[in-house]
């Protein structure tokens, strides 16, 4: 077992649901590490012995983010679309079949490599843990294949064949369906933890509310999470799927009628709301009003999105600071949301909250407090603490 202790915390947020605006910060603190693991939190004039020391100099200790909705595996391009959509062509999720041939046509080398180098920019821009979609395969051997490379870096895979009707199926829609439910789903199980449908009938690739209750009920029946892509470009049905089908997450929501509100905020301790203002932002949408879902008691998550078409950023500082100038979020909210709540959408209570017994990833703040990651937008202030940048001290070496 060896053991590290983490000192010179300026600021320590534990985002464990206490204190003022539920941040639980602790000043002047102290962190004890053992084998990966929270083990000890309190005053730094406290601090036990350990084997090694890292002093952050007074920085800022908050959980890594969770960044809970990325489609990270993909090959190519759409820059073209992105300045197209800047001067007013809207988004329908027709620009999915450009990444979808890039994709199959990359090898396996290449889709590795290209995932590897977003993890290290997620994780360089204070990420800890990241839920990677396939998606861009649409074929059974493609989404193993996206699906097999995202398991070896995160536990967090979603199985997305349900993300648009692939070119060589839009005569055939039932049938596509069957193949998603059917052979797709039983190949693809041992590498995912859940499935999500773009359920959006605003979109003519997406699905509608019939084919995405048949592709959740099969997921569910698999053992897979259930998590759904909806009201992105206008209001539907899939809010009061995603409820119904006691879903962990839903994500986007862009758009919310009332009914929607009421229903998410009923199944708060269920299904927890992923906001991704960095959508809104990348494809000129309005910007739904979270602080009106958190007033209702609703649960909310923030997350990039990261993917070629809607988002191609993988910065929660970023979207952290979004949510506060443009979706109506406290920075402490936005904290909350990146962290904890993400976590809860992932049904991972391990993470997401700096509490002993929880897996002790950390990401330091090159500022005095964490007002600062709304307050300095676009400024790399978060990274994820490793020995990487910090002195790490013998204190008690071993024979
Ligand atoms: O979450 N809306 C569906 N899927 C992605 C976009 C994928 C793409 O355009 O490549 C999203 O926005
Ligand atoms: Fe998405």
């Amino acid at each position: 077992m060896s053991s590290t202790v983490v000192t010179g915390i300026g600021e320590l947020v534990t985002c464990d649901g206490t204190g003022p605006e539920l941040l639980g910060i602790h000043s002047n603190a102290a962190l004890v590490v053992e084998d990966g693991m929270i083990a000890w939190i309190g005053a730094a004039a406290a601090t036990p012995a350990a084997d090694s020391r890292i002093d952050v100099g007074g920085r800022v200790i908050i959980p890594g983010f969770v960044d809970s909705h990325t489609h990270l595996v993909f090959a190519g391009d759409r820059s073209t679309e992105f300045a197209a959509r800047m001067t007013g062509q809207p988004y329908d999720g027709g620009g999915i079949g450009v990444t979808v041939a890039a994709t199959r046509a990359a090898s396996d080398d290449e889709l590795t490599r290209l995932l590897a180098s977003r993890i290290d920019e997620l994780r360089a821009l204070g990420t800890t843990t990241v839920e990677i979609k396939s998606g861009y395969g649409l074929t059974v051997a493609d989404e193993v294949r996206a699906l097999h490379i995202a398991h070896q870096f995160t536990t967090e895979t979603t199985f997305l064949g349900a993300h648009v009707i692939p070119a060589e199926y839009v005569q055939d829609r039932a049938g596509y369906v069957d193949l998603v439910t059917g052979t797709m789903l039983q190949a693809v199980a041992p590498y995912a933890r859940w499935i999500d449908v773009f359920c959006e009938p605003h979109s003519p690739h997406a699905f509608d509310a019939d084919e995405a209750r048949r592709v959740l009920t099969a997921g569910a029946e698999a053992g897979l999470g259930l998590r759904v892509h909806a009201n992105q470009l206008g209001l539907g049905p899939g809010v009061q799927l995603a409820v119904e089908l006691s879903a962990a997450s839903v994500d986007h929501c862009t758009y919310l009628d009332n009914a929607d509100v009421d229903a998410l905020a009923a199944a708060s301790a269920t299904t927890v709301v992923t906001m991704l203002p960095g959508v809104e932002f990348c494809t000129r949408s309005p910007y739904p009003n979270a602080a009106r879902l958190f007033a209702a008691g609703v649960s909310l998550a923030l997350a990039t999105d990261c993917n070629p078409g809607t988002c191609y950023s993988s910065s929660m500082p970023w979207v952290i600071s979004l949510a506060v100038r443009e979706l109506g979020l406290t920075p402490a909210q936005a904290l909350l949301s990146a962290t904890a709540g993400s976590a809860k959408s992932l049904r991972r209570p391990d993470i997401g909250r700096l509490v002993p017994g929880n897996r002790a990833e950390l990401t330091v703040l090159d500022a005095p407090s964490y007002l600062h990651l709304a307050y300095r937008p676009g400024v790399p202030i978060a990274r994820v603490l490793d020995d990487d940048g910090f002195t790490r001290q013998r204190t008690n070496a071993r024979p």
